[in-house]
């Protein structure tokens, strides 16, 4: 059994497909004016921890001029930072100071939507004959008076709002106080080019594109169909399935026009937020890989944390790839709870090397690597919107400020930090933990440094192995191989120990594994799995 050969040999892969990505959320990484709220200085003041891990790129999250209402998420100027988090001077020191550093620097860009305080916004609410108005999505009222259609907002309640000014109702995907823009007008495409290209001709080595399967709308603004499946206890959201309101095809041609802006600037990715399940993300390689180049795959967030589900979906991804697109892993993001409160703390170490064994470009999601877990937040320091709307769906908890050192607010600022830390953070911080061969920031820093080593692991081909039934519920293995070297991976999702036959063939170095005192054995036959233990091995001679 194997996966699909890729045709990448490691010296025609390309850094984003060698190297790995690092998200920052930039309101929790590293306040260096006292305000409790990250900043761009921050981030520049911890390039060097991030060189030290081993990561080669860094994604921040949405600094753009904000109001703040979805906390960068509603942009009011695509081209200047928000003073909260410093100046484009900032940003200038930042990349050239990550630059020195081989880190390549990645921007969140949001073209659904824009804030309601954009100008564009202003003009085109003006009147019905503004010359912006078609910028964004207007629509008369239902003949009821009510909203246009059934859409619903993915932060709750309708997503359109009647603005007294016309009488019309703008369409929003998410808060009302981020209006979509609409893609389909010609004028919004340039104008969002130009953007692009403003920070592209300041160093920028990619985009992640923000809910990009949402940028064109269906024509017709038809109802979107009931989803009879829907349980109380998901998001108002899923009362329907978003056929019309997203992932519609003329999205590709869209997708593919950003590319071509990207690409005259030479190997610069396009990583597009893509929520659909494999069948249909994979539509947004784009025809003839003209699309995304990471349609960013959240498969394992969404998978049930067991070793057969997982075995079959990594399968199944592998298998549904175009021909020569190349694959990412995720684990989690500012929008998802965290793996560590996912799985728990022992697992969320075997899933640190599923996702940097894995073939893919992994992204990491800044605090998984000290193993933050979910930050219980009181009601009253809440801030995410949408758990305001929907109580229950707030994000507040995976966003907390990472955690440095044994200091006051853990290093991260030295005012009253916007989210609260954990209450562990006297422990759970970088300066305790890297010296610690057992921690798990070690085990993160030992896997990227493996990935460096060893093209097998970042480029080379992926084969699953075939368990016993019994076993292969609980343990996942496989092997990654390229230019003659293979290396073999068993990951143990349950809790109790496992005898694992190795083979016949070889015996086996134990380059890495999640219980320290292991590393540098050796194994020949079967090998005693701990419980929850996940090991990378290298066959030796006898
Ligand atoms: C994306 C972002 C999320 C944001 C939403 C609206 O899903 O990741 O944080 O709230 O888009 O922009």
């Amino acid at each position: 059994m194997g996966g699909p050969i890729s045709g990448t040999s490691g010296s025609e892969a390309v850094w984003w497909q060698n190297g790995t990505v690092y998200q920052v959320y930039p309101r929790s990484f590293q306040d260096t004016d006292g305000d409790g709220v990250g900043d761009l200085r921050g981030i520049t003041a911890r390039l060097d921890y991030l060189a030290w891990l081993g990561v080669d790129a860094v994604w921040i999250s949405p600094f753009y001029r904000s109001p703040m209402a979805d906390f960068g998420y509603d942009v009011a100027d695509y081209c200047a930072v928000d003073p909260l988090f410093g100046t484009l001077e900032d940003f200038d020191a930042l990349i050239s100071e990550a630059h020195r550093r081989r880190l390549k620097v990645i921007l969140d860009f949001v073209p659904n939507h824009s804030s309601i305080e954009h100008p564009w916004f202003a003009e085109s609410r003006a009147s019905r004959e503004a010359r912006k108005r078609d910028w964004y999505i207007w629509r008369d009222p239902a003949p009821d008076g009510g909203p246009p259609n059934n859409w619903l907002s993915n932060f709750g309640g309708p997503a359109w709002t009647q603005d007294p000014a016309t009488g019309q109702y703008y369409y929003h995907a998410f808060l009302p106080e981020q209006p979509d823009l609409n893609w389909r007008n010609p004028d919004v495409r340039a104008a969002m080019h130009d953007a692009l290209r403003f920070w592209l001709e300041r160093g920028v080595d990619g985009f992640r594109v923000d809910v990009i399967w949402h940028l064109i709308k269906d024509e017709g603004f038809r109802d979107n169909p009931q989803n009879p499946a829907f349980q109380s206890h998901q998001a108002g959201i899923n009362r329907f399935h978003q056929v019309y309101s997203c992932d519609r095809p003329e999205v590709l041609d869209v997708i593919a026009g950003m590319r071509t802006v990207l690409r005259a600037y030479g190997e610069r990715v396009l990583i597009g937020e893509i929520y659909l399940p494999i069948e249909r993300l994979m539509a947004y390689y784009g025809p003839g890989l003209t699309g995304a180049d990471l349609p960013f795959n959240f498969q394992l967030i969404q998978t049930p944390w067991r070793a057969d589900a997982v075995a079959t979906l990594v399968a199944e991804y592998e298998a549904a790839l175009p021909e020569g697109g190349w694959p990412n892993w995720v684990l989690g993001n500012h929008d998802q709870p965290r793996i560590a409160a996912r799985v728990g703390e022992a697992q969320a170490r075997v899933a640190a090397i599923l996702l940097l064994t894995l073939r893919g470009t992994p992204t990491l999601y800044y605090g998984d690597e000290i193993g933050l877990g979910h930050v219980a937040v009181p009601p009253e320091r809440a801030q995410d919107p949408w758990g305001r709307n929907e109580p229950g769906h707030g994000r507040d908890p995976e966003r907390t400020p990472m955690q440095w050192e044994d200091a006051p607010n853990a290093g991260f600022t030295t005012g009253t930090p916007w989210l609260p830390l954990s209450a562990d953070a006297e422990r759970r911080n970088v300066d305790e933990m890297r010296d610690d061969s057992r921690s798990i920031l070690t085990l993160y820093r030992r896997l990227l440094s493996l990935r460096r080593d060893h093209s097998a692991l970042s480029i080379g081909e992926w084969r699953s192995l075939s368990l016993p039934p019994d076993l292969a519920a609980a343990v996942f293995a496989y092997e990654r191989f390229a230019g003659g070297e293979t290396l073999r991976i068993l990951l143990n999702f349950g809790h109790r120990d496992w005898l694992v036959p190795l083979g016949a063939e070889s015996a086996w170095t134990i380059l890495l594994s999640t219980h320290p005192g292991r590393a540098g054995g050796r194994a020949e036959g079967n090998l005693q799995l701990h419980p929850d233990e996940g090991v990378i091995l290298r066959p030796t001679d006898r």
